[in-house]
């Protein structure tokens, strides 16, 4: 049985966290979207609405779950039983952090593997942050979110389209 976590802040859920979401659920038994709640950085969606927008887009998929945590990462998996950390990587400029993460998890826990999926080519480029700067000057969002979620961020920015 292989369960895995697929942590992030999803603020919001882009096209290129959903393709992640989408292809790790046909590798592993379980996979659980773990969202951060880090009250300390300043986020656009409240984290109720970040575990709901992303149950929305995922209802679909039987052994996909939604939850949220705070503390270390490594903690909460030793909680919910998971053993793999999927993360994608866009390009070489994520590596660095990335890798350094991964490090300190398994060195945290042994136990605990980091998987990272490469993005599809078409999201390399996308990142919860572009979307935010995009949507805050009433950018065009319908290649990069999921089409149900572009008035609420919007709404967010005050903006009406
Ligand atoms: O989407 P993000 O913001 O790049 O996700 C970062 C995340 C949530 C994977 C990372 O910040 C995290 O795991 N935070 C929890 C605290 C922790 O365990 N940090 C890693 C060891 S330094």
């Amino acid at each position: 049985m292989k369960k895995a976590i697929y942590p992030g802040s999803f603020d919001p859920l882009t096209l290129g966290h959903m393709d992640i979401i989408e292809r790790s659920a046909k590798i592993v038994d379980e996979l659980v979207v773990g969202v951060l709640n880090n009250s300390a950085k300043n986020s656009l969606f409240s984290l109720d609405e970040r575990v709901s927008m992303i149950k929305e887009m995922t209802d679909s998929i039987p052994n996909v779950t939604v939850a949220s945590f705070d503390g270390l990462l490594v903690d909460y998996m030793k909680e919910i039983d998971a053993t793999i950390i999927i993360r994608g990587l866009r390009a070489v400029t994520d590596f660095e952090y990335e890798l350094q993460i991964a490090q300190t998890n398994h060195v945290e826990n042994p136990d605990v593997e980091t998987i990272f999926l490469t993005t599809s080519l078409q999201y390399s480029y996308l990142s919860s942050t572009i979307v935010k700067e995009f949507a805050s000057y009433g950018g065009d969002l319908s290649k990069f979110v999921p089409q149900r979620f572009i008035e609420r961020i919007y709404a967010k920015y005050n903006i009406k389209k």
